[in-house]
């Protein structure tokens, strides 16, 4: 078992000193909590019905309460919901925003994407931990306070960003993170920090079709009853509407397959994970547009015969838990949710919000109903499909948070006024999450067919050498590329938009993306396990100079292994960015290697260096014999 300590992994069966520290640490401070377990955990559980696929959420409001998953913890739940106390500590291990070991009162991630990276996370990191003089990846000796790396937040408009007890803390400079450290050295309560701190804007600086629509809560669903059930699907059909989260299925025909598929009991879910690095449109969309979201499942639930509908919410944006919440009850209030809906007689529907913890792979949809069924977020196989066997095998419509906002438009306005936006095969509009260097990043929405060109000359770039479309697992498009436009047709994308200018090095970006999968791996599969990992070695091999044509040769291989037997779209799509930059940017990659044929990525003669500082020795015989040619 994995423990996750930021990106430090810890083996349990290699226990270190500060693991014993730690438990040494829970013992003092825990002991008093612990006789209080039923106290904390018997309302918890009663608002979750005891109900084990809350699992997840269950281990998260007791980690809310106790900062870590505590064995008694786990001892108690493995009791009341009968369930093997192996499988509860396989879950909270699963996800990095569960610490099965005291984590440090106060818990600071940096988001560390790309963009976090050029806009100087890495020194602001540095000077933190001076600061409360603690390692990265380490909890410090009180138990105060641990800092460490996380994955792209979804703040890359506003970076770079962290998170303190999973609240964003954006545009960090050297002053913030002096005063932050301050706050945390005097044990100040985050209610009590600067709310300023905590504010994360839209940005919003292009307005559509969506972004611009006059729609008031219910208009969507009023023309939605009107059409009845099977008039939805056929509008969503006929407006020819593609899923928004990168795979682009036709939404009316996922629709039509859940109506259609047997059994009475269905479910909506909408995918609001958004964990592909440099995309945030979701965040925005759940900040200043969530009725329309919540439309958009409502009117999916009537056109596919559900009861009950989830958000699954990534653990990043926990902030806007309460406000949705808010929304739902208002809408509650307003009989746009619950029994039978707006006066129609059968129409029940309800939504409630799930929140993941720190795990990139749960947007991957099967790995996503597995998290919401409170297990580890292990993509499934894959037929069968949600649509007939998605949350609890039960048929389930899932899409984009963008998705159910466009469905719930092209419903509103006419499947034959939205399909005159756009192209021929990407109808509508699409919202692209811009960042990198620009002057003015945020969310900008554009008809699809819209060119790279243009959104470049809309947010005031120069000297762009480079855009990654739609994030690492994307495209990385160069110069010569520029005109080519968003869509199906031609380039494909969920929304990210990560500009890199002239002073850039893409070989750097693609290391960054190539670690990215590394640590977000599921490790279900071996080629992906493993494959990432070599992945990595390698380019960090040709990073520190040792690399040679060999190794890009052998890129080229892993390329080949990861896309044919790769379990799900992960692994798969894991050598993109490299195989993108070495197409345009293959210099960055052949000036750092050297001329030899082969050069293995293990240094062993380097490895011994330490042992020879500890002995003292650099003679000849402290150094491995290397053979003569
Ligand atoms: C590794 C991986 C991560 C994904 N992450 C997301 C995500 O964060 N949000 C999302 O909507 N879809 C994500 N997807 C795509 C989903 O599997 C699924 O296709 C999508 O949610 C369906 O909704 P749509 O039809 O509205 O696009 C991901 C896919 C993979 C393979
Ligand atoms: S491809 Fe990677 S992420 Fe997908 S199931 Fe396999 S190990 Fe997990």
């Amino acid at each position: 078992m994995a423990i996750h300590l930021g990106y430090v992994r810890v083996e349990s069966g290699q226990e270190t000193e500060d693991i014993s520290r730690l438990r040494q640490f829970e013992r003092v401070h825990m002991d008093g909590q612990i006789n209080t377990h039923s106290e904390y955990l018997d309302p918890i559980l009663v608002r979750r019905q005891h109900n084990a696929n809350d699992l997840l959420q269950i281990l998260r409001e007791a980690q809310e309460h106790y900062g870590h998953i505590h064995s008694d913890t786990i001892d108690y739940l493995s009791q009341k919901l009968q369930l093997p106390r192996a499988r509860i500590e396989g879950v909270a291990g699963f996800y990095s925003f569960l610490y099965l070991k005291p984590h440090g009162e106060y818990r600071v991630l940096f988001s560390d994407n790309i963009t976090d990276r050029m806009l100087g996370n890495q020194v602001l990191l540095e000077e933190m931990c001076r600061q409360l003089w603690l390692q990265p990846g380490k909890v410090s000796e009180d138990g105060l306070v641990s800092i460490g790396m996380t994955s792209c937040t979804g703040m890359c408009d506003q970076g770079p960003a962290m998170l303190v007890n999973g609240r964003a803390i954006t545009r960090l400079t050297h002053q913030r993170v002096q005063e932050v450290g301050h706050l945390i050295r005097n044990r100040t309560p985050l209610s009590e920090w600067p709310a300023d701190f905590f504010r994360v804007e839209d940005n919003i600086r292009r307005k559509g079709l969506l972004l611009g629509n006059q729609l008031s809560p219910g208009d969507a669903l009023r023309a939605g009853i009107a059409l009845g059930a099977s008039g939805i699907v056929g509008a969503v059909k006929a407006s020819a509407l593609r899923g928004r989260g990168g795979a682009g299925f036709p939404t009316g025909l996922k629709w039509e397959a859940t109506r259609n598929a047997a059994g009475t009991v269905k479910h909506v879910v909408c995918n609001a994970d958004e964990g592909e690095p440099g995309t945030f449109k979701d965040r925005v969309l759940l900040t200043s547009y969530a009725d329309l979201v919540f439309e958009g499942m409502t009117l999916s639930a009537l056109a596919v015969g559900a009861q009950r509908g989830f958000l699954y919410l990534r653990g990043e944006y926990r902030y806007l838990l309460e406000p949705l919440e808010a929304v739902l009850q208002r809408r509650r209030v307003a009989n746009l949710l619950g029994k039978n809906i707006f006066g129609k007689a059968g129409f029940d529907f309800d939504i409630a919000i799930h929140l993941g913890a720190g795990a990139y792979i749960c947007g991957e949809e099967s790995a996503l109903i597995e998290s919401l069924e409170g297990k580890r977020g292990v993509p499934r196989n894959r037929p069968p499909f949600p649509v007939t066997h998605g949350y609890l095998q039960q048929p389930t419509a899932l899409d984009n948070v963008e998705t159910f906002c466009q469905a719930a438009l092209a419903v509103q306005m006419g499947a034959e006024n939205y399909k005159a936006i756009g192209t021929a095969k990407s109808t509508g509009s699409k919202l692209i999450s811009v960042s990198g260097d620009c002057p003015r990043p945020g969310i900008y929405e554009y008809p699809f067919g819209v060119s790279v060109r243009e959104i470049l000359d809309d947010c005031g770039t120069v000297n762009t050498r480079a855009v990654q479309i739609s994030g690492p697992s994307g495209a990385c498009v160069g110069e010569s590329e520029f005109n080519r436009k968003l869509g199906f047709e031609d380039l494909p994308t969920a929304g990210a938009f990560m500009v890199f200018d002239d002073s850039r090095d893409m070989f750097e970006v693609a290391r960054n993306y190539v670690h990215f999968f590394a640590h977000e791996s599921c490790g279900f599969c071996t080629p992906c396990r493993v494959g990432t990992a070599m992945l990595q070695q390698t380019m960090d091999k040709i990073a520190e100079g040792h690399g040679t044509r060999h190794d890009l040769a052998e890129i080229e291989n892993l390329d080949h292994v990861l896309q044919t037997t790769s379990h799900c779209g992960l692994g798969r799509t894991a050598c993109n960015p490299v195989l993108h930059t070495l197409k345009h940017f293959r210099p960055a990659y052949e000036n750092r290697l050297k001329s030899l044929d082969f050069e293995p990525a293990f240094d062993l003669d380097g490895a011994l260096a330490r042992a020879r500082q500890m002995t003292g020795r650099d003679d000849a015989g402290a150094h491995l014999k290397t053979e003569d040619a």
